[in-house]
């Protein structure tokens, strides 16, 4: 619908361009080559105005903030990102009348989706979150577009899985939280964000699109065979059907447990991709089951290293009969076999007695990570070790625990992996660390004090802000259904200290000398 404007061609011409107000809109005017021209004044990059722009020969105009080109015929960004807004043009009796309507809903969504599909690829934050308003602008949820790009980049993923898909459920849920609306929305744009780091450059690695009916037995022989094709097809066949992710979550369970797989991460990414399915109301559901299978064909079979070669042995003695009861301190020192070894002796145990006694000796082992090893410079590979060796011992447990509730037969496995992690991790302690000063007194506080600190983290890493959220939130959750739990307060004071001290995250020197090394002996 065209409605007038009261400017006039001729005055058009003689003036080159103006710029007139309708609706809380600023519209730019331009009288070029014969031709007139309406777009919106302020450029979609930062919103400078594009009447101090320069026009350029074949009807272009520059933004001169950042030199972005924009085709006044089409709005097409010629160099640059986002195209301007344009609008339709009469000319009746000599005055210049302009269609101001929007344009459709549905193609406003679909402009928007195309737009966050460049600025994934590009890795371009700030794209994506204009496109993410856009969106909304347009009727539609933010979050649809963290759907859209879960299916967009989901064979980017060589891998599968990555910690992007396992904080988005905890992202979504800090959004619901969000005290205003710019966090509700920075806590969507985040996990999307974090996709596009995590798939930056990357080229495709197509999933095989055969489908097989769901057969649980099947899936995991494909699993354990490392065939993803197979395994693919099958929970394609799960999908097809309409069978829940919750119905698969004890056939997923024991394919993220059956190994020690990839450091525990094939366990926390199982739980974390099904609370995401279900706060994204079932959509995604398909490439998100896709990746975890991807995922769990990959993973790294951890017990296969020496050092957790006793493993094996370990869950094949165990026998439900040890009888020894056990607290945090029975474990906290000990290597790897001697904790296993102590695990199976309160195999016989309730699973909760023995799960509190290795979170409080993960919590102790997180509470005295001698931060020498952080920081080193000329460590041998085998010890580069970080924080996030230490917080995964929680992370791991909330998700092993979880699990268990839906496959109570997986508890062995759950129990002898966390003693991994922590019989692992003893060698990187200090005994002598003032963990006091650490001290948690009012834990609602502090939680939620660290908790408003991840809307705004400022850290350029997105694995480092998800690990951040995902220890807190499993913490939250951990504390609310066990809140007298005996590592309780252990627990907080770790992750106090995790949060509060910064992390050295640039290892240059470390990799030249290693580097160096290795080289060295290659022969
Ligand atoms: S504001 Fe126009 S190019 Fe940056």
């Amino acid at each position: 619908m065209f409605s007038a404007t009261r400017v006039t061609e001729s005055d058009l011409k003689a003036k080159g361009r103006k710029v007139i107000r309708r609706d809380g809109k600023q519209i730019l005017l331009l009288a070029r080559e014969g031709r007139v021209f309406a777009i919106a004044n302020r450029c979609p990059h930062e919103g400078y105005p594009l009447s101090e722009g320069t026009e350029g020969p074949g009807c272009v105009l520059t933004c001169n903030w950042h030199n972005w080109k924009f085709d006044l015929a089409t709005g097409e960004a010629l160099v640059g990102r986002d195209p301007v807004r344009t609008y339709g043009v009469e000319i009746r009796d000599g005055e210049i009348f302009l269609d101001l309507s929007d344009p459709p809903a549905q193609m406003q969504r679909e402009r928007a989706l195309k737009g966050l599909e460049a600025a994934l690829l590009d890795n371009d934050m700030t794209r994506m979150a204009r496109e993410m308003a856009r969106l909304e602008r347009a009727g539609f949820e933010a979050r649809e577009a963290l759907v859209h790009a879960i299916g967009f980049l989901n064979d980017r993923l060589e891998n599968g899985s990555t910690h992007a898909h396992g904080a988005a459920a905890n992202w979504l849920a800090l959004s619901d939280a969000a005290p205003t609306p710019q966090t509700r929305f920075t806590a969507i744009l985040e996990p999307i964000a974090h996709l596009a780091w995590d798939t930056m450059g990357a080229p495709r690695f197509p999933y095989a699109d055969e489908s097989a009916e769901w057969d649980a037995k099947a899936y995991l022989a494909a699993v354990e065979g490392e065939n993803e094709a197979k395994a693919v097809a099958h929970i394609r066949g799960a999908v097809a059907v309409g069978i829940s992710y919750s119905e698969l979550m004890p056939v997923l369970g024991e394919a993220a447990l059956v190994h020690y797989a990839d450091f525990g991460h094939s366990a926390i990414y199982t739980v974390n991709i099904g609370e995401l399915i279900a706060r994204l109301d079932g959509r995604a559901y398909e490439p998100l089951a896709l990746a975890l299978t991807r995922a769990f064909v990959r993973a790294t079979r951890e017990e296969r290293l020496p050092e957790f070669r006793f493993y094996d042995k370990a869950l094949a003695a165990w026998n439900g009969k040890g009888d020894a009861p056990v607290r945090a301190e029975d474990f906290i020192g000990l290597n790897v076999d001697a904790i296993l070894k102590r695990t199976l002796e309160s195999s016989g145990r309730p699973a909760h007695e023995v799960y509190d006694a290795l979170m409080g000796a993960g919590a102790w082992n997180l509470l005295h990570f001698d931060l020498a090893f952080a920081s080193a410079a000329d460590n041998a590979i085998a010890d580069n070790v970080s924080w996030l060796d230490f917080t995964h011992a929680l992370t791991f447990a909330r998700a092993a625990r979880t699990i268990c509730a839906h496959r109570p037969g997986l508890w062995p496995r759950a129990l002898l992996q966390m003693a991994l992690f922590v019989g692992r991790n003893r060698k990187y302690v200090r005994a002598e660390e003032d963990a006091a000063r650490w001290r948690v007194d009012d834990r609602a506080a502090f939680l939620a004090r660290e908790t408003a600190t991840l809307y705004d983290h400022g850290i350029v890493e997105p694995i480092i802000a998800c690990h951040r959220l995902k220890v807190l939130t499993a913490l939250n959750r951990e504390l609310d259904e066990t809140p007298d739990a005996p590592w309780g307060d252990a627990m907080c004071a770790a992750v106090n200290r995790f949060l509060n001290i910064p992390m050295k995250r640039h290892h240059g020197l470390r990799s030249a000398a290693q580097a160096l090394d290795f080289i060295a002996k290659e022969g």
